[in-house]
């Protein structure tokens, strides 16, 4: 990700994360920007006939992060990611998003495996924890048990899945990860290791 891919990162993150998730949430010029002086080497797009048709985001945490277990917020500081470490061991994945038109092409797994590349330059690991979007449209008790069944391949999740099929293993689902109604304020926690 260069400076001149930022509109179309920001215009792509409105077409990924639709109501009712918290537009708040989705990145802005001023945040993108600080995200490349802090990490550029960790910042990704696929383009397409010069549109952004794919991006990621990825800060770097300490080991103590990492293992804290704790919400959105406090493990990567805020869209300014002011938990930024640069001597942190985990490459900390923040989102990923692919154009409509160009999903289940494998541009995801590009990116993800551009994660893989960057991890293996030395970093401990890959960590994320990721939505559950679809728990609302499933009928279990709570979002940690669906968490669990979609890791079982008993049920689908529009986002758990693929995730999953990038080779990530799911270690413990976090509660009142961050305000987001379709996971019931939940995320997986997902890792893996060069
Ligand atoms: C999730 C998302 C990034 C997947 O992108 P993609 O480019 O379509 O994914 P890929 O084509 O690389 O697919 C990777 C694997 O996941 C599978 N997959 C993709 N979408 C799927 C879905 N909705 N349900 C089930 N499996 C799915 C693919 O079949 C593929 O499996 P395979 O390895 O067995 O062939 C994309 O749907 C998206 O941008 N969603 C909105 C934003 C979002 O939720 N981001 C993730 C959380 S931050």
């Amino acid at each position: 990700m260069e400076l001149r891919h930022l509109d179309g990162v920001v215009a792509l993150q409105t077409l990924c994360f639709p109501p009712p998730f918290d537009a708040d949430l989705l990145w802005k010029h001023e945040h993108l920007r600080r995200h490349l002086e802090l990490f550029p080497e960790g910042q990704f797009v696929g383009v397409s006939d010069g549109q952004v048709v794919a991006s990621c985001s990825n800060t770097l945490i300490s080991e103590i992060d990492w293992h804290a277990h704790r919400s959105w917020d406090e493990t990567v500081g805020g869209c300014f990611l002011e938990n930024f470490d640069a001597e942190g061991s985990t490459v900390y994945g923040l989102d990923v998003s692919v154009h409509p038109e160009f999903r289940r092409r494998g541009v995801a797994k590009a990116l993800y495996q551009a994660r893989f590349r960057l991890v293996e330059t030395g970093y401990s690991r890959y960590g994320t924890a990721c939505r559950l979007p679809d728990f609302i449209h499933n009928h279990f008790p709570t979002a940690e048990l669906y968490a669990w069944a979609v890791s079982r391949g008993e049920v689908e999740d529009r986002t758990l899945t693929p995730l999953l099929k990038m080779g990530l293993t799911m270690t413990d689902v976090l509660t009142n990860y961050m305000e987001d109604p379709e996971s019931g304020n939940a995320a997986a926690l997902l890792e893996w290791r060069p």
